[in-house]
């Protein structure tokens, strides 16, 4: 059982809302510093082909002027690169990406792409950043990053938060708890994230080897209704009771 869970707080959708308007409001600074007020671990971002969240300058702002570590997600593409390794940010999350997508849809294909990736895991571990796979809960996908030497992996959550309660839910949830334990077994850090909210966070917080979670678009809609440190107190609360319950069960 790991220590204390860590929350990413994936500030995006501060974004999407000041680019609805080209101006600098709401800032995803104020966001962030804001984030780290209400118990947040780490920033994340994603830099999208398109810009339709964080630009440029907004990078090197999270990582220069808020104390939290930025996590970085990028498409493997040269471009992504060139400017990760520019603006070095201490982890970088590598996502598949499609320009029409409306979120990332499933986990990036590390078995299809192994022979292109491996690069991106050398250049970005040499830039100083640990380096992640967003993946599926699939264990051919966690022995490819294994084979990778990548030292983490994000477990995508999007299916299980999407399935109606019930049957179909726990059936995705077995899945992320199968890979979960298998990619520890391998050595590899596990983190998890996609679509997370109140009522679906607490069994993934539960999971023993998982040590972050990455969660954005739940949270900044929610900051509507009852504020973003609201919101993220709330989520950071949820998570430490599902993990101090799995412990207390299994130190019974
Ligand atoms: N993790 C990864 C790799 C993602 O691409 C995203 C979405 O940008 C998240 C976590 C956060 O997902 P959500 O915004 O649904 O909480």
């Amino acid at each position: 059982m790991s220590r204390r869970l860590r929350l990413g707080v994936n500030i995006d959708h501060v974004v999407t809302i000041r680019n609805a308007r080209g101006g600098g409001h709401p800032e995803p600074l104020r966001a962030a510093r804001l984030a780290a007020e209400a118990g947040a671990d780490g920033i994340v971002a994603h830099l999208r082909e398109d810009r339709r969240h964080i630009g440029d300058d907004d990078i090197a702002r999270l990582i220069n002027e808020i104390d939290l570590p930025l996590n970085l997600e990028m498409a493997a593409t040269d471009e992504m690169l060139e400017i990760a390794l520019r603006h070095r940010p201490p982890a970088v999350c590598l996502v598949p990406e499609k320009r029409q997508e409306l979120t990332t849809e499933g986990g990036l294909d590390v078995v299809a792409g192994a022979r292109d990736l491996a690069r991106f895991v050398t250049a970005l571990r040499d830039g100083g950043a640990r380096v992640c796979f967003f993946v599926d809960p699939d264990f051919r996908q966690l022995d490819a990053v294994k084979a990778l030497d990548a030292p983490a992996v994000e477990l995508h959550t999007g299916t299980y938060c999407d399935a109606p309660p019930g049957e179909k839910r726990e059936a995705e949830l077995a899945r992320i708890v199968a890979a979960a334990a298998h990619a520890d077994a391998l050595g590899i850090e596990v983190l998890a994230g996609h679509g997370l909210s109140f009522d679906t966070v607490g069994p993934i917080a539960a999971i023993p080897s998982v040590v972050e979670l990455n969660i954005g678009h739940f949270l900044i809609g929610e900051a509507i209704f009852c504020g973003l440190d609201s919101s993220i107190r709330r989520m950071r609360a949820l998570m430490d009771k599902a993990r101090a319950e799995a412990l207390g069960e299994r130190s019974a």
